[in-house]
């Protein structure tokens, strides 16, 4: 016989759901309220940060599908949500503040890295996540132009002012390398340089409290890796890669190049997965199937997702319209399950660490 809806046996119902964030659960973190528990109602509402915003739509179902388990028989079962403020606090020795630094990377070149990279952090931006999106592919700046940004950006009281890009009702900060360098002109970074720039743009850079700071990477080279890692703990790391044998070497390549300096992989994301012809809706593995799943699987760490070959994106990167991309319905289920897997799998490590000395009652 199920229980009587009260206070206590519904939020006992709820004692699983875990916040998006931390991987608590909500009931113990004080987010979780009962506004109506009786034979006809039962009203929850769920305090949810803005860095889990992208998972605000599943915590909402899981929730009401817990409660109807619990009390069949009760009619009217609502579950809202409202926001909850949690702010990030200054990180690493340049006192970033960002709650989530995720740097996205590949072994190879021309895998879809910047492509991923900005998706993921148009996302995140889209989901109501604050969000900012860092160009450290200094060799190759090329996030720019995937988003149709172009100027330089001013200096106020000694920081730099990142480009914003209109998104959802609000706006997502970006810097790059190629904002400050002149499009086509060749630098030579040696190893002191790469890191003074990367650190600068790093610290530098008027951010803003972040949720997250999406990082797209220079293709291979650990130089930068490394100095990511000195200048602030980072969240983890994706590794882009294509199904093909040579570029998953490479992949397997980045992998061990983070493990190396201590950043832990949050998972990877095969681009390029396969092509299906829209006249016939045949499927082609253009460069191999499931290859990256398989090499996850091995190296033990989170398959992300996967996203086919579409003309759009590349038309869309051509363009500098990959924030319209991201909307595309064609792409967007891709893009989006990449990221709350993302989300989700930072939530899992955030709740796998110690928690919390808890204060002593007075
Ligand atoms: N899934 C995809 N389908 C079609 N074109 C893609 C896809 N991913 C990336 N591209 C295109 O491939 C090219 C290389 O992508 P880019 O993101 O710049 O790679 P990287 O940063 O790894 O060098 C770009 O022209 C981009 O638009
Ligand atoms: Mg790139």
């Amino acid at each position: 016989m199920p229980a009587a809806p009260d206070p206590t046996t519904v939020t006992a119902a709820l004692a699983n759901l875990n916040d998006p964030e931390t991987g608590r659960p909500l009931a113990e973190t004080g987010q979780l309220a009962v506004t109506a528990a009786d034979a006809a109602t039962i009203a929850v509402s769920l305090k949810l940060t803005t860095h889990s915003a992208i998972l605000w739509k599943v915590t909402r179902a899981r929730a009401e599908e817990l409660l109807r388990a619990a009390f069949p028989t009760v009619a009217d079962v609502t579950v809202t949500v409202e926001p909850h403020h949690r702010p990030p606090s200054k990180i690493g020795q340049i006192g970033l503040e960002a709650k989530s630094v995720i740097a996205v990377g590949s072994g190879k070149g021309g895998v879809g890295k910047s492509t991923i990279a900005a998706s993921i952090a148009l996302g995140l931006a889209r989901a109501g996540s604050a969000t900012g999106l860092l160009d450290a592919d200094v060799y190759g700046p090329s996030v720019p132009h995937l988003l149709g940004l172009s100027g330089r950006p001013q200096i106020d009281e000694g920081k730099i002012v990142p480009m914003r890009l209109p998104i959802g009702g609000g706006e997502m900060p970006v810097m790059s390398m190629g904002f400050l360098v002149p499009p086509g002109e060749a630098v030579v970074w040696r190893g002191p340089m790469l890191h003074g720039a990367i650190t600068q743009m790093l610290r530098d850079t008027r951010w803003g409290p972040l949720d997250y700071l999406v990082i797209d990477m220079p293709p291979g080279t650990g130089d930068i890796a490394l100095t990511l890692s000195q200048v602030l703990p980072l969240t983890g790391a994706v590794v882009v890669c294509t199904p093909q044998d040579v570029a998953l070497l490479d992949a397997t390549k980045a992998i061990a190049m983070f493990r190396k300096v201590n950043i832990p992989v949050l998972g990877m994301v095969e681009n390029m997965a396969y092509f299906v012809c829209p006249d016939t809706g045949k499927r082609y593995d253009i460069f191999g199937s499931g290859g990256a799943k398989r090499t996850a699987s091995e190296l033990e760490i989170p398959f992300l997702g996967e996203v086919p070959i579409q003309i759009p994106i590349r038309e869309h990167g051509d363009a500098g319209t990959t924030a319209a991309n991201y909307d595309d319905p064609a792409a967007r289920p891709y893009l989006e399950a990449i990221c709350e897997r993302l989300v989700g799998g930072i939530a899992a490590a955030a709740a796998a660490q110690p928690p919390l000395p808890s204060l002593p009652v007075l």
